[in-house]
């Protein structure tokens, strides 16, 4: 998905994937050669505090800066990046129209998105992907009766509001490298995940929890039917232990992760955060498959592959498992590339990769994907 309605002049598989987090900014570069995919690059910064909310760039400056030294301490010498949105400013939806011509598609979608998005149309850059012609693919019992047969067809609409693109493009700006892709987090993580499916045909579901957004994205035969962004990750996790414990983020980051030594009563107090915390992810997440269940009945998810920093929180995993009856696995976005362990140390790589996944799956895009 590419919702720049101007590309850059990049090459092909000229793209360094650039995730910029609320939390933290990574770099993966992979070199595309005879032998396979092969990492050249990665690397992780500390996102300025409060720079990036709900998705949208808030410090320019700041974030640029941050952007800029990670680019130098890596030697990244490409300019050419993708980068990804996400949160409530973007909307990726699955559609039905009549099937009609290339030129026509683009007038329909138009007024289809009018249903869909809560701004303005002229508040937003559109763009779509047919995702099928003939029989239609994931159709929901009701989308079926409607569309009969092949006289129809099945549109990926993803809207993103223009503002907050426009602070994207100002940032990518800022500092001086060119934006080739402009991604959807959960969409670049499915790219990533591809790479490691034994079976493509089947049905799974990609959760992240990051520090301030939990991407949803359930995959039928590798198309999306259905995704969204809430408001949860492990920030509300340390912002509760900030205001019970009265101490700096750093410090609550720092209880949040282990990192100190605490009396059973304080212990017993930041477990009792992370369950309320992680119970409300569980119930989100178990939410939206239901809902995913019920309007696709026949594409049961066999799968649940977790993503984000936060998906390491003790107990998420154990208890959305129990909770859905999905088998829930930790997705690996370096396991399919060829490393070499004297450049990068595998347990670094093991440690980072719940955070690497939109990463990897961005510098995997090149531009003119679909
Ligand atoms: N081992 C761990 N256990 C629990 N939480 C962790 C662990 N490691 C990192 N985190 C948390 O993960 C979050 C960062 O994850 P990530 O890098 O995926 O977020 P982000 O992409 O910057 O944020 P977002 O996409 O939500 O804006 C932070 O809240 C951090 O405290
Ligand atoms: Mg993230």
């Amino acid at each position: 998905m590419n919702i720049l309605k101007v590309v850059s002049a990049a090459k092909k598989h000229g793209l360094v994937g650039l995730d910029i987090g609320s939390h933290g900014i990574k770099v993966v570069e992979i070199e595309f050669s005879k032998r396979g995919r092969v990492l050249r690059n990665f690397g992780i910064i500390p996102t300025p505090q409060d720079a990036i909310v709900e998705g949208s760039i808030k410090d320019v400056e700041a974030v640029s800066a941050a952007i800029k030294s990670l680019f130098g301490n890596l030697k990244v010498k490409n300019r050419n990046v993708a980068v990804s949105l996400s949160g409530y400013s973007i909307i990726a939806k699955k559609i039905v129209l009549d099937k009609m011509e290339e030129s026509e598609i683009e007038k329909a979608i138009k007024e289809e998105a009018e249903k869909y998005i809560p701004y303005g149309i002229n508040e937003v850059n559109l763009d779509y992907t047919v995702l099928n012609t003939g029989d239609s693919t994931g159709e929901s019992p009701d989308e079926k009766a409607r569309s009969g047969s092949s006289d129809r067809m099945d549109v990926l609409l993803v809207a993103g509001k223009s503002d907050v693109i426009d602070g994207y493009v100002a940032l990518i700006q800022a500092a001086n490298l060119n934006l080739g892709v402009l991604d959807i987090d959960v969409f670049a993580l499915q790219n990533a995940a591809e790479i490691s499916l034994e079976n493509p045909e089947g049905s799974y579901a990609i959760i992240t929890v990051g520090a301030s957004e939990l991407g949803i994205n359930t995959v039928h035969k590798g198309l999306s039917v259905f995704s969204r962004d809430s408001s949860y990750g492990g920030a509300q996790i340390t912002k509760a232990i900030m205001s019970e414990f009265d101490v700096s983020f750093e410090e609550a980051e720092k209880i949040k992760l282990g990192g100190v030594d605490l009396d059973d009563n304080n212990r017993a107090g930041v477990e009792k955060i992370i369950a309320n915390t992680t119970l409300q992810w569980v119930r989100e997440i178990k939410h939206a498959l239901d809902f995913v269940a019920n309007t696709y009945p026949d594409e049961a998810i066999e799968k649940i592959f977790l993503s984000g920093g936060s998906s390491g929180t003790p107990g998420f995993q154990r208890h959305l498992e129990q909770e859905t009856n999905i088998p829930v696995t930790g997705l690996n976005p370096f396991k399919y590339l060829i490393i070499d362990n004297k450049l990068f140390d595998p347990n670094y790589l093991r440690h980072v990769a719940p955070q690497a996944g939109v990463a990897v799956g961005l510098a995997l895009r090149s531009i003119g994907d679909k």
